[in-house]
Order: C-alpha cells, then structure tokens, then sequence
C-alpha cells in the first residue's frame, strides 16, 4: 500500500524521538502507525473500528512483536488511559474533531497528554469543506479544551490544528 503524502506531513509535523510515548487516534489501516514506530517511539493506536485494528495490526506486526506498538479497540471518549502517560497525540483525518462538539474526546486527551505534551489534529487537503471551517471550529474546542498555544497550518500537503497541555516543558 502506497503511503499518503498527508501521513507522511501529519507524521512530520509530530516529530515523534525514540522512546517518547504517542498516542494515534483513528490509525485506520496504520499507515500512519508504521512511519512513527519507525523513529523508535512507542505508539498507542486506538480506533473504533475493529476493522481498522485489524489492518494496523496487520500492516505493523513486525512493532507489535517488537513491543513498540498496541492497538487497542475504542471510542476515544470512553478511552481509559493513564493521566499524563503520553507526550504527544495525534490523528490525521478524523472527523469527529470538528463535526460536533469534540468536548468529551479532547478531555480524555488534555488528560493522557503530560504536561507540555503536543497534540496535533491533522486533515487531508483536499475535502467537501472549506479548510476555514474545519480549523476554526477544531481551533476554538482545542482552546476550551484547555489546551495552550493553540495553532493551525494549512498547507498544500495538509491542514493541521496543534495545540500543548499547559505545564513542563512543551513539546514539539
Ligand atoms: C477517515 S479514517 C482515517 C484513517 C487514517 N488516519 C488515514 O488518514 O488514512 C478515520 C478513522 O478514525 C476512526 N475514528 C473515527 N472517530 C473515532 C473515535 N471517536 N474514536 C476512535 N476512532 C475513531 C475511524 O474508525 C477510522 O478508522
């Protein structure tokens, strides 16, 4: 399977180091899972769809083995993880960030994130809607959400809105 250019620009903007702890929301097939168990950090990779699990799982069982990766499936909202256990988070093209009100997702992952920790929340380019509109309302619940500096890119390869939990060192 070919590897998307917004994964690969999503992927890049996280920046993942060896050994940090990062969370995948919605990894799908695990494109995105393979290329930040590359760089040696160690990814949670959570998706509703026990069909999605399965390919990640598929796709990457060589960093399952290597005990890099766990996919778990869940609802991000009903998510059980320890309070500041991740340094970064991050998902490409998972709508539930600007559909509705993401309140009940972004508190379970202002809470995961140490303090410092980054979360980027990252979009295709090309969609049914105006780039505008999705930033803006991901925007404005990263911020209710607690979260500090909060920024968006929106370039030809991607759109992503990123933002830090408040304390510590943030990261990048
Ligand atoms: C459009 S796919 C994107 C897959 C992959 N990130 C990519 O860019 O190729 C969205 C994925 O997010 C998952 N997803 C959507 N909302 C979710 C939620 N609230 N909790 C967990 N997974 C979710 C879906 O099951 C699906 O696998």
């Amino acid at each position: 399977m070919s590897v998307p250019e917004r994964v690969v620009w999503a992927v890049d903007l996280l920046d993942p180091w060896p050994d940090e702890r990062i969370l995948e929301i919605g990894p799908g097939p695990g494109v995105a899972a393979d290329l930040v168990c590359r760089r040696g950090a160690r990814l949670l990779a959570v998706d509703r769809s026990a069909v999605a699990v399965e390919r990640t799982l598929r796709r990457n069982a060589a960093h399952v083995a290597s005990g890099l990766l766990e996919v778990r499936a869940a609802e991000l909202a009903a998510l059980d993880l320890p309070a500041g256990g991740f340094d970064g988070a991050f998902s490409v093209d998972v709508n539930v960030f600007w559909t509705r009100s993401p309140a009940a997702e972004l508190a379970v992952l202002h809470s995961a994130l140490r303090p410092g920790g980054r979360l980027h929340v990252c979009f295709g380019p090309t969609g049914p809607q105006p780039p505008d509109r999705i930033t803006t309302a991901v925007g404005g619940a990263l911020r209710a959400a607690g979260f500090d500096d909060v920024s968006v890119r929106s370039e030809p390869t991607g759109l992503a809105v990123s933002g830090f939990r408040a304390g510590g060192i943030s990261g990048r």
